[in-house]
C-alpha cells in the first residue's frame, strides 16, 4: 500500500467528514493483529515457561488452550469492536442492551491489564534493546554463565540503567503511536514482521544444524504428562491469553479497525496460526541449542538472558547469530507494546474526546510511572513484596493468570448470552455474503458452552481449590 493511499483512507471522505482511524486493507489487518500477538510471549516466556514445565507436555496443553479458549476469545473480541467501532470501554457501553448490568468494567479491568503488563513488558523489551547492543560488543559473549549471569545482574541491579532502558522503549512506542493506527501501528507491523521472520528461520537454520539438535526437538515434540500439575495447566492457559493479546481490549481496539469486508473468523484463525508458528520457531531456535551444549532449559526468566548468550558463545559464527537473535527479539516486541499501549490511548482519545498527541502523553507518563515499580524490582524494591511477590512477578501473574482468563470469561459470556446468536451470526458473516453459517454456529456453541466453563474450571484448579 503506498502512503497516499493511507493517507486518503485515513483522514477525509468525499463529503469531508473525519474518517475514523483504522487498518487500511486484509494485509494491514492480518499483520498489524500478528504483530500484536507475536511478541515477548513467543521468544522469551513461550520457551522459558515451556523450559520449566518440562516441554512437549505442556505445549500440548497449550495448544489446546489456543483453540478452544483463544480462538473463540479473538473471534469475539474482533467482532464486539467491529460491531461498536469504539474503543474498548465504549463498546462495552454501546453494545449492552441493558444499561443496568456492568459489563463495561471488562473494559476498565482492560485498561489496568494493559498498565500491569506494560509495567514489565517495557522493562524486558528494555532489557533485549541493551543486548542487541551489548552483543555486538563481548561483554556478554561468554561460554561461562557466571560471566553472562554477572553481565545480566550488573544490568538489572542498576536502577538507573532499568530506569533509563524502560523510559527508552516507552519513547520509541509513544513515537510510533503517536502516528495513529494506520500510519503507525500499521505501517510499522508490514515493515517490521517479514525482516522478523527472516531472522528468525536463520537462527532457527543455525541451531537445527548444530550436533545433537535433536535432543531438543524431543524435549519440544515428545511429551511426558508426569510433569503437569494445576498450576502448569493454569500457566499454559494464561500464557495462551497473553500470547494472543486477548482478554483485555487490545482486540476488541484493533477489531474496530477492521473494515466491513474483513472475514473475522478467518483471519482470527490465520493470526493464531501465524502465532504459533512462530513460538514453535522460536522453540526450535532455543531448544536445540540448549541441548546440544548440554544446557539445562529450565532457567526461568533468566534463559534468554544468562543461558542463551553462553549457548551462542559455544556455537561457530554464534556472534553474528546473536546479535540477530536479540535484534528479531527486540522488533518482535514492538508490535506488541503498540497493541497494548493502543488500548488505553485509544479510550482518552475517544472516551474523553482528548488529542490523540494529548493521550499519548499522558499515557506514556503514567505507564513511566507504574512501570517503574517494576524496573526498581530488581533493585530498590526488591524487597517490596506483595503475597511474596515483587512488582515485576506480581504484574506478570496478576495478568496473565487473573485479569486476562477473568476478562476472557466475560468477554465470552458477554457475546453468547448477551448479544445472542441472531447478532452473533450477522456480525460473523458479514450479513450473509460469507458462506460461513456452520462455521459460526459451530463457534457460537463453543463460546456458549465450552470456553466459558473451561476458563472456570482452569482457573479454580490453578488456584488449588479442588485441592
Ligand atoms: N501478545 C504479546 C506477546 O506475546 C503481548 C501482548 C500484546 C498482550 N498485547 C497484549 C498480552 C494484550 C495480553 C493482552 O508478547
Amino acid at each position: 500500500m503506498k502512503n497516499t493511499d493511507i493517507e486518503k483512507n485515513l483522514s477525509k471522505n468525499n463529503a469531508g467528514i473525519a474518517v475514523r482511524d483504522g487498518f487500511t486493507g486484509g494485509l494491514g489487518v492480518i499483520l498489524a493483529t500478528l504483530g500484536s500477538a507475536v511478541g515477548l510471549g513467543n521468544i522469551w516466556k513461550f520457551p522459558y515457561l515451556t523450559g520449566v514445565n518440562g516441554g512437549a507436555a505442556f505445549l500440548i496443553v497449550y495448544l489446546l488452550s489456543t483453540l478452544l479458549v483463544g480462538l473463540p476469545v479473538m473471534i469475539s473480541e474482533h467482532m464486539l469492536g467491529r460491531k461498536a467501532k469504539a474503543e474498548a470501554i465504549s463498546t462495552f457501553l454501546k453494545l449492552n442492551p441493558n444499561k443496568k448490568q456492568p459489563w463495561w468494567l471488562i473494559g476498565v479491568f482492560g485498561v489496568v491489564a494493559a498498565f500491569m503488563i506494560m509495567a514489565f513488558y517495557t522493562e524486558v523489551a528494555g532489557w533485549v534493546f541493551a543486548y542487541v547492543i551489548k552483543s555486538l560488543g563481548n561483554g556478554i559473549f561468554s561460554t561461562d554463565p557466571a560471566v553472562t549471569g554477572a553481565a545480566f545482574g550488573s544490568m538489572i541491579s542498576n536502577p538507573w540503567i532499568s530506569l533509563g532502558i524502560q523510559w527508552a522503549v516507552l519513547a520509541l512506542v509513544g513515537f510510533i503511536i503517536l502516528q495513529g493506527v494506520a500510519k503507525g501501528i500499521e505501517r510499522t507491523a508490514k515493515r517490521v514482521m517479514p525482516v522478523l521472520f527472516a531472522l528468525l528461520i536463520i537462527v532457527v537454520i543455525r541451531s537445527l544444524t548444530l550436533e545433537g539438535a535433536l535432543e531438543g526437538l524431543k524435549f519440544l515434540f515428545m511429551p511426558d504428562f508426569s510433569k503437569l500439575t494445576g498450576a502448569a495447566i493454569l500457566t499454559a492457559m494464561g500464557l495462551a491469553f497473553f500470547k494472543l493479546s486477548i482478554g483485555m481490549g487490545t482486540m476488541i481496539t484493533y477489531g474496530s479497525y477492521f473494515g466491513d469486508d474483513q472475514n473475522i473468523p478467518m483471519n482470527a484463525t490465520k493470526v493464531m496460526l501465524g502465532d504459533l508458528v512462530v513460538s514453535l520457531l522460536a522453540g526450535m531456535a532455543i531448544f536445540p541449542a540448549v541441548f546440544a551444549y548440554g544446557v539445562e532449559p529450565d532457567a526461568g526468566p533468566s534463559l534468554l538472558f544468562i543461558t542463551i548468550p553462553t549457548v551462542f558463545a559455544s556455537m561457530p559464527f554464534g556472534h553474528f547469530f546473536m546479535v540477530i537473535f536479540f535484534l528479531l527479539t527486540s522488533l518482535a516486541a514492538i508490535g506488541a507494546m503498540l497493541s497494548l499501549i493502543e488500548v488505553p490511548v485509544a479510550f482518552l482519545s475517544e472516551h474523553y474526546r482528548m488529542t490523540r498527541n494529548k493521550a499519548t502523553i499522558v499515557i506514556v507518563g503514567l505507564l513511566a510511572a507504574v512501570g517503574s515499580l517494576a524496573a526498581l524490582s530488581s533493585n530498590v524494591l526488591a524487597e517490596a513484596k506483595l503475597f511474596g511477590k515483587t512488582f515485576f512477578d506480581l504484574f506478570d501473574f496478576l495478568s496473565s493468570n487473573v485479569l486476562l482468563p477473568v476478562g476472557g470469561l466475560f468477554i465470552v459470556l458477554f457475546v453468547s448470552w448477551v448479544i445472542g446468536w441472531n447478532k452473533v451470526e450477522k456480525a460473523l458473516t458479514n450479513n450473509g455474503t460469507l458462506k460461513n453459517v456452520k462455521l459460526v454456529k459451530f463457534y457460537f456453541n463453543v463460546t456458549r458452552y465450552v470456553t466459558p466453563i473451561l476458563v472456570l474450571v482452569v482457573l479454580l484448579n490453578g488456584f488449588g481449590v479442588f485441592g
